[in-house]
Parts: structure tokens; sequence; C-alpha cells
């Protein structure tokens, strides 16, 4: 049995004095009855609601980004606005999973949840990501042969295949499978073009949401969250 109130917390409502403030404000309610009482104690059956939408435990909390440029990747900055400062939650110890550059947009996953941020960065995943890639010139064949083949961008190995799809003359999808710094910036400094814009539209099994314009977020749904958890596993 647990006390209205902590279970409201648990489910990351709010601090034990928002969440009696919201009571009072009529906006909880259990098996359809509105709840008057914080410590009123609850079963495993019951239903509580907040402002309509049922509640379950979570332990967890999975924001899709979609970043916009200008922001940086970090969770604390002393110059530079970070994505943490876009995203307004009650859970604690958020982090975002991998780095986008400053100038980049897209889809960045922000999450509490350390063992699947480990998991998706791990090297051994190779977890692919994609991006549409604005060029400065014109690419040829034999540049996307190179950058699927792999490329030497200055580290000890050679780039993985990457997989490339020429959408317009100056416009290409690039998806790579791992996670170096600047490396899709690197890649195409490699066969001697260079990047104008940078969007990153999959993140493993996740899409970009498209109806989230830059700067919006939201929860993962059920879904999204299994597949992720099933990619990492
Ligand atoms: N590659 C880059 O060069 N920059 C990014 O932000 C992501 C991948």
């Amino acid at each position: 049995m647990t006390r209205l109130d902590k279970y409201l917390c648990d489910c990351h409502i709010g601090t034990r004095s928002e969440v009696k403030q919201y009571i009072k404000k009529n906006y909880v309610t259990v098996n359809e009855m509105t709840a008057t009482d914080p410590s009123m104690k609850l079963n495993d059956s019951d239903t509580v609601c907040f402002k309509g939408e049922a509640l379950s435990f979570r332990k967890y909390c999975y924001i899709m980004l979609n970043k916009p440029s200008g922001v940086v990747t970090a969770r604390t900055d002393k110059n530079d606005k970070t994505v943490m400062e876009l995203i307004s939650t009650n859970f604690k110890d958020m982090s975002p999973v991998g780095r986008l550059d400053k100038d980049t947009e897209g889809i960045l996953l922000i999450t509490n949840d350390g063992r699947l941020n480990h998991n998706m960065l791990s090297p051994k995943k190779h977890v692919d990501k994609t991006y549409l890639v604005t060029l400065k010139h014109p690419i040829d064949t034999s540049d996307i042969k190179a950058l699927e083949a792999g490329v030497n961008i200055g580290d000890d190995d050679i780039t993985l295949p990457a997989k490339c799809r020429l959408l317009e003359e100056y416009l290409l999808e690039l998806t790579i499978h791992e996670g170096r710094y600047h490396q899709v910036k690197r890649m195409l400094e490699a066969v001697n073009n260079k990047v104008v814009h940078l969007k990153r539209i999959s993140f493993g099994p996740l899409q970009l949401d498209s109806s989230l314009a830059a700067g919006e977020y939201r929860e993962l749904t059920q879904d999204e969250y299994e597949s992720i958890y099933m990619y990492t596993e």
C-alpha cells in the first residue's frame, strides 16, 4: 500500500508539495473519483489519473529532441545554451546519448537510463546513424564509392563502410555505423568536399519525428522504447 502523494512523486509528476497542490486543484483521480486526500492509501489495482491521463510508475525517462543549431550537446556549458536547457522534466540525472555538433540539427536521445546510454554508444553495437548532408560541391560516383568503402580521416583506422543515397546534386543521405569526432564532416573532407548543413534523421531504430520543430521534444512511445531496448540487448 502506497500513499497517493508518494505514488505521484514516484511517477515524476512533481515534488511532494507540488503534488499536494495538484490534488487540491482536482487534477488527480483514483478509480475515476476526484482524489482529495494526499495520504490516501492505494492498492495495486487502483487506477490513478493525472489531468485525465492514466499513470504508470516509470523509473526512467527517454526523450527525443529535435536539436536545433546553435545549442551544445552537454549537460552544462559556461558559454552556450545546452540541449538540457531545452527540456523540462522531473527526472533527475538526464544526459544526452552521444553528441551532435553545435551546428548540427536533428534527432538526439536524452535519458537517465545509464545502461541504455552506454549500450547505444558502445563501439561493439555499431548503432546506425543517418544524416542528411548538404554539400558545398556536387559529389561524384567515385567519391560515393570511396565513402561506401571507408575513407582515411586521419585516425588509425579508415572508417567502416557507409551507406550513401544521393538525393539531389548537393544533398546526400549518409548512414554511418560509428560515432567518431566530427565523423561526417571529416569523411566529406576526405573526398575533398565540405558539409554546409548537417541534420541527423535517425539514430538506431529511432526516426526523427517530423512533427517536432527544431527545439521541440517528446517522450518516446512504448514501441520506440521497446525498439531501442531490443536493439541494445
Ligand atoms: N558527424 C559530424 O561531423 N558532426 C555531427 O554532429 C555528427 C556527426
